[in-house]
Formats: C-alpha cells, sequence, structure tokens
C-alpha cells in the first residue's frame, strides 16, 4: 500500500528519491520519509502529509558522491500517521522501510521488549531493524538479516541499510511487489512498481515472493527460498508519456477522457470477422465448465458483479460473485472443474490474491482479469487476459473500471461462440462501444452546471436494475470517493423494501433508467421515489417529466451501449461535485490506488 524507492550510486540521492516517491505518492500519502548513506554518515528525513513537506524538509541536503538511499511513501495501517510512525524505522545503526503487513510483529515486539531493547513508533515495521540490530549483535549482518526475514509471518518488501555496511542495501520480498532495476552505469535501483524506474533503467529484475538478498555497487546477491539464484534481468518497458496530465486538470480527468481510445485497445486483434478472440484462451476447453465464481475488491467487485449478469444472459454459464475480503475466510465451497475468475485493476490487492491462492489450492482452474503484466495475480492465476488501459494514476478507478467490464463481456461472448449461441448483435454493440465514451465537450459543460446543485443534502441513491444496479454500484463508489458525501448504489426495486423510508426532497435520487433494459420497471420504482418528493437526478434517452435534473442519453440499440454511456456520466457527475467541494480530485483522503495490505 506505501510506495519503496531505493538507489545505490553517485549521482543526487536525494532528488533522485524524491523523484521515484513522486511516482508511487498515489499509493500513500500519509508521510514519507528517506535515509541517506554517503562516507559513513546516515542521514535522514521525515514529514507527515504529502512529499512536498519532505522535500521542503531536506531542501538544503545535497547527497552527490558514491553511496546509497531508500524512501518511502506511507499510507497508515498500525499507528497514526505522524513523524513518528513515518518510515524509515531507526535502530542504532540502521534504518529500514517497508510496504506491507507484518501479522506476528506483536509477538516479535514482546521477545524483543524481554531483552530491553526499546521502541518508539506504534507500527510493525520498527521491529524489522530492532530484530536485525538483535541478531546483528552474534552474526555477521547478511545472516542477520536472512534470520529476522525467517521470522516474518505476512506481506511484506523491505529495503534496510546499516552504518556497519555502508555499501550494502539488504532487501526482502513476499507477498508485496519489489523490483530491482539497472541502468548502463551499472547502478543498482529499487521500486515497488515499475513507474520510478522508467527512463532511469534498461532492466529489471520482478523479485519472486520468498526473495531476499543485498545490493552494492558491483554486486547483486539474490536468494530465493533459500537457493541461490541467477540474475535474470527483463527489458523495462519505457513509455513514460502516461506520467504527464496533457492538460487536463487531473489525472482522473485524463483518464476518463482516454476511456475511448483505451476500449479501442481492449478490442484490438480481439475481433476477427464477426467473432472474439483470445489467443491466450485458445488452447483452453472452457465450454466443460459450469460454474464460474468471480471474486474482487472494490470497482473491481463492481465489474464482476457486471459480468455475473453478462456471463448468464449471454453465455448461458452459472455464476455468482464473491467480495475477495469474505471470500477469503468463508470457507466457500470450491468445485474442482469451476473457473476462479478474479478481477483486479493494480495484480497486487492483497485480499484478491489470497482468494485466488485459495481457489488454486482448492483445484480450480483460475483466471486473472488484470491490467498489470508481471503482477502478482497474473503471475499466480493459470490464464490471464489482460485489460489494456495502461497505467491509472487517480486513486479513484475509471478506465480500469470500463476495460474489466468490456474485457468480461468479450469473455462471455467468447464463451457463447464457443457453445455456438448466436452473438451478432453483441458484436455489433461491441464494436460500437468505444464511440460511447468520448466526452462530448456539451455533456461536460452540463454536467458542471448540475453539479452546484448537489453539494450537500443527508445522502445519495445510485439505482438501477440489471447490469445498471453494479453501475448503481460504482456511480455512488465514484461520489463517495471524490466527494465525500454519503452515498449508496440499490438495485431500483428494492428501495420499496426499506430505504424508501430515508426519501424526502434532501434525499437526491441518481436513477440509471436505459431504454434497453427494463425501462418500464425501473419507471415505477423512481415514480414510487418521485412521490415521497425525492429530488430526482435521471439518465435516460427518453424523457421523463416527473425529474429534477435530466441528462439525456443517446439512443441506442443495446443496453451495453447505454451502460457504458451512463458510466461516463457518473464518472464526470462525481469528478465534478468533488472539483467544487474543494477536494484532491487524484488522491481522495484516506485512500490509496493499491491495497497491498488486509
Ligand atoms: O487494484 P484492484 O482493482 O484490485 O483494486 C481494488 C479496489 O481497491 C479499487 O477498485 C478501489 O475500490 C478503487 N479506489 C475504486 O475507485
Amino acid at each position: 500500500m506505501c510506495g519503496i524507492v531505493g538507489y545505490i550510486g553517485k549521482n543526487e540521492k536525494k532528488q533522485i528519491i524524491l523523484n521515484g516517491l513522486k511516482e508511487l505518492e498515489y499509493r500513500g500519502y500519509d508521510s514519507a520519509g528517506m535515509a541517506v548513506m554517503k562516507d559513513g554518515e546516515l542521514s535522514f528525513f521525515k514529514a507527515v502529509g504529502k512529499l512536498e513537506n519532505l522535500a521542503h524538509k531536506c531542501h538544503d541536503f545535497l547527497s552527490e558522491g558514491e553511496g546509497l538511499a531508500i524512501g518511502h511513501t506511507r499510507w497508515a495501517t498500525h499507528g497514526k500517521p505522524n513523524e513518528i510512525n513515518a518510515h524509515p524505522h531507526l535502530g542504532e545503526y540502521s534504518c529500514v522501510i517497508h510496504n506491507g503487513i507484518i501479522e506476528n510483529y506483536k509477538e516479535l515486539k514482546d521477545k524483543l521488549l524481554k531483552e530491553n531493547i526499546e521502541f518508539l513508533s506504534q507500527t510493525d515495521t520498527e521491529i524489522i531493524v530492532k530484530l536485525f540490530e538483535f541478531y546483528a549483535q552474534k552474526m555477521d549482518l547478511f545472516n542477520a538479516f536472512k534470520k529476522s526475514i525467517e521470522e516474518l509471518k505476512g506481506a511484506f518488501a523491505i529495503l534496510l541499510i546499516s552504518k556497519k555496511d555502508e555499501n550494502k542495501v539488504f532487501f526482502a520480498k513476499n507477498g508485496a511487489p519489489l523490483i530491482v532495476g539497472k541502468n548502463s552505469q551499472k547502478e543498482f535501483w529499487f521500486a515497488s512498481a515499475d513507474a520510478p524506474l522508467i527512463g532511469f533503467c534498461d532492466e529489471v529484475i520482478y523479485l519472486e515472493d520468498l526473495s531476499l538478498g543485498y545490493a552494492s555497487k558491483d554486486e547483486l546477491v539474490i536468494y530465493e527460498n533459500g537457493i541461490l539464484k541467477n540474475n535474470t534481468f527483463v527489458k523495462l518497458n519505457n513509455d513514460k508519456s502516461y506520467a504527464q496530465k496533457d492538460g487536463f486538470r487531473f489525472f482522473m480527468e485524463k483518464e476518463i477522457y482516454e476511456q475511448s481510445r483505451v476500449l479501442n485497445e481492449v478490442l484490438m486483434g480481439r475481433i476477427k470477422g464477426d467473432e472474439v478472440v483470445f489467443d491466450e484462451l485458445e488452447n483452453e476447453n472452457l465450454t466443460a465448465i459450469d460454474e464460474i465464481t468471480l471474486c474482487a475488491c472494490g470497482t473491481s467487485y463492481h465489474a464482476a458483479l457486471v459480468g455475473m449478469y453478462l456471463l448468464e444472459r449471454v453465455a448461458k454459464i452459472k455464476a455468482r460473485v464473491e467480495i475477495a475480503s469474505e471470500f477469503r475466510y468463508r470457507k466457500a465451497l470450491i468445485k474442482k472443474d469451476s473457473l476462479f475468475i478474479v478481477i483486479s485493476q493494480s495484480g497486487e490487492t492483497a485480499d484478491t490474491l489470497e482468494a485466488l491462492k485459495i481457489a488454486k489450492a482448492e483445484g480450480a482452474k483460475t483466471f486473472a482479469i488484470c491490467n498489470v503484466d508481471n503482477s502478482s495475480i497474473v503471475r499466480l492465476a493459470h490464464l490471464s487476459l489482460l485489460t489494456r488501459a495502461g497505467i491509472e494514476k487517480g486513486v479513484a478507478s475509471t478506465k480500469a473500471f470500463a476495460t474489466q467490464v468490456l474485457t468480461l463481456w468479450m469473455f462471455a461472448i467468447f464463451i457463447a461462440q464457443k457453445k455456438a449461441l448466436n452473438v451478432n448483435e453483441e458484436i455489433k454493440a461491441l464494436l460500437h462501444t468505444p464511440s460511447c465514451v468520448v466526452v462530448k465537450q456539451i455533456l461536460h459543460d452540463k454536467i458542471h452546471r448540475l453539479s452546484k446543485r448537489y453539494l450537500d443534502g443527508h445522502g445519495f441513491f445510485y439505482i438501477g436494475r440489471d447490469v445498471f444496479y453494479p453501475l448503481a454500484l460504482e456511480g455512488a463508489l465514484k461520489l463517495k470517493e471524490l466527494s465525500y458525501l454519503h452515498a449508496e448504489g440499490y438495485p431500483a426495486g428494492e428501495m420499496k423494501h426499506g430505504p424508501i423510508a430515508l426519501v424526502d426532497s434532501k434525499l437526491y435520487t441518481i436513477a440509471l433508467m436505459p431504454e434497453n433494459l427494463l425501462y418500464e420497471k425501473t419507471k415505477s420504482n423512481v415514480e414510487e421515489l418521485i412521490a415521497r418528493d425525492s429530488t430526482l437526478l435521471s439518465i435516460s434517452p427518453l424523457d421523463f417529466d416527473l425529474s429534477d435534473d435530466f441528462i439525456k442519453t443517446s439512443k441506442q440499440n443495446h443496453f451495453m451501449c447505454e451502460f457504458f454511456e451512463m458510466m461516463l456520466i457518473t464518472q464526470l457527475l462525481a469528478m465534478e461535485i468533488s472539483i467544487r467541494l474543494g477536494n484532491d480530485v487524484d488522491m481522495p483522503r484516506n485512500l490509496a490506488k493499491s491495497v497491498t495490505v488486509e
């Protein structure tokens, strides 16, 4: 959930770490810190809040010349987001940064407290450096590091440096991502994602779980599961164009506008004639599967729900959906011949990754729908399809959701074809979807104007039926994340079973009313709310005079085309409300992009 950067070399280390952390700041921004080792001196800085505070603190510090540095941006798990709990955590002569959670830290802390070792912070991370220095009294540094790591339970990516060996960075990885990079000057870099390495490293090693080792100016030593590894680097993809906002106010806005292009990319090379073709799945006998479980978190869970409706309707295959954090502990029954699909933008979400491990261990065929190649989830699943959204920087997911839904729809069509079902109408609609998410200026302006009427109230209900119910959930999640206003997504037909009690003029209803799917049914549900004076914003291609506000969508022949157009509207609405409220659109409070903790 946090971001990690490390560097060994002679260039200005402070700036390298700050630049690297900037790329990862979206992963957590409660506090940040760095430590630099040069000429046997260990300097460190920490600051609460965004990275600019850290930059300010070390403004006058210079660190050119041979040495090493590590830096961290934090999303708090144990202990408040204050300076003491910020990384790096210090021992007497060493310091550590860590991404993940040490599950047995209390046990280890008690053991060290009995040895009269003192702790300053409330974090789980501090025990790593204290354990290391405890063992370093009895053995050499690498063995002390190794022994410490062997005692940790949980997920971690760790960098540790020590004045007792001023030339080395010790590292370990299990369950949280860690990459080692190398450049033409033969310098080593470390990062918890590709972004800080792009433009600076040519080659990388994506460390596997249970890896640990050390690096210095001339040496990189990696053990995997206790066995010394050959250092096999792979080329790093050097496309950094995503990093610019291209004139948009926020990355999220840019990503909303990019959706038409990325949906085209999802389709590219995968529609041949009137068929969906997935080369990755061509040798799989998917028609033998009689049940599919889809599992994910957050926005990806909403995409999974859409997938369930589509798999049953289009491919005539039984499908169910699980929230990953629930699934992992509920001892669910998994049929051996079933397909278990996990959906994740980042490919690193801890709950989803764990659910995948459980399903795999139970003998299910596992399949990842994911945006990040080489991510833990992609590497673990038997099969995978990449969603091709490109890097998504806005913490609130937009284009990743669009590509997940399109990929799932294509997958449903792919299975339907294998079962010789007629999918001609689906294919026509599929090809039309990129044009449904083109942002027209007139639409964006209208949503901007309307947004001023939705800055208060005691709650929002997004309602819809069928696939428009998960879209309602997603619309409400976007609003919650960005505006900090209370919003719920609800099945339109379910309002009368309780939530209708909340209705008055300060209860805002956002009604998704597609023409091609259950229009009359949804309309009746909406009328029940109007009768109780709810303020209504309806989104539909059909005029609806009873609305307080109305956004007219285009006439479409397929409900999924309406789905994508309405998705776009809900995203823009949440963003415009957030801007008016003065919130940080790209980095909303309390959130992080990749949730690599339980
Ligand atoms: O990377 P993932 O798709 O696995 O992430 C799952 C959720 O954490 C994520 O979708 C989250 O809900 C976003 N903030 C939604 O905007």
